[in-house]
């Protein structure tokens, strides 16, 4: 069942973005040549705390352990669902993206960057781009009267157009009272398909690109999403609020 939210839902669902906006904002400065990706976690925690948001990952159930940290952080060939470790050190030339999900007054916001680390290639810079241009070719679907299946389309076409992989097993999703809410959004499929968008619905849209082969596999960690050839991924995410007239982009960052 997808959620429509009310006019004071829509109040806290907006809040709730522009704490996570904050939050991935402040760990995207953080992030940089040297700093641990624990540090980094760490910095993020410290922030949920002062703005008085609780981290939606720590803890969140898994099919081997429950998920350990704050934020995840995954680096290079690493896709989602990254663990901080405090031996792992960003260096000149990683992309890793940081992914921010937070309750704030009982909603979740649920955001995701790609960050570039000191001078990555053009071919690196490129792709991250590519990426975060699919991430708002998606979003520009999310008005009433669309499915679902206009939003992944969008972001396949862009994603094909510079042959970029599309990740198969891992979708966006609707969010409000819960981190993952109907519906699933994947990143790929036919236009004109699947659910229709009614305004206020709430979803979080994340295309995942890889570089290479589109074949992930999770580590040992029980949790790292890496891909199979070694090769880099890209992530990145918003949440956004389905109206008549135009998306609207929940985690903007309103400094
Ligand atoms: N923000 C991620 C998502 O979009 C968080 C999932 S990680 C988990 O689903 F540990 F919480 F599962
Ligand atoms: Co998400």
């Amino acid at each position: 069942m997808i959620t429509i939210k009310t006019a004071e839902e829509i109040v806290k669902m907006r809040a709730a973005g522009a704490v996570a906006a904050k939050i991935l904002n402040a760990m995207s400065e953080y992030a940089d040549v040297g700093v641990s990706t624990y540090d980094l976690d760490c910095f993020g925690r410290d922030l949920m705390v002062e703005l008085g948001a609780q981290s939606a990952t720590f803890k969140y159930p898994g099919r081997v352990t429950p998920y350990p940290a704050y934020s995840c952080i995954s680096i290079n060939d690493e896709v989602v669902h990254g663990i901080p470790s405090k031996t792992v050190f960003l260096k000149d030339g990683d992309i890793v993206s940081i992914d921010v999900a937070v309750f704030y007054n009982g909603y979740v916001g649920d955001n995701t960057r790609t960050v570039r680390i000191g001078n990555v290639s053009k071919e690196v810079d490129q792709f991250v781009r590519v990426a975060e241009e699919a991430l708002d070719l998606g979003i520009a679907q999310a008005v009433a009267g669309n499915r679902i299946g206009d939003i992944s389309h969008a972001i396949e076409a862009h994603a094909k157009k510079h042959r970029y992989g599309i990740l198969r097993d891992f979708v966006g999703h609707g969010v409000g009272k819960n981190m993952h809410e109907d519906p699933q959004i994947p990143n790929f499929g036919p236009p004109k398909t699947g659910p229709m968008l009614k305004s206020g619905m709430t979803l979080a849209i994340e295309p995942m690109l890889t570089l290479g082969s589109e074949k992930v596999f999770i580590a040992d960690d029980g949790w790292t999403v890496k891909t199979v050839d070694g090769k880099l991924a890209v992530h990145c995410e918003h949440t956004i609020l389905v109206t008549e007239i135009s998306p609207e982009v929940l985690t903007l960052d309103k400094k």
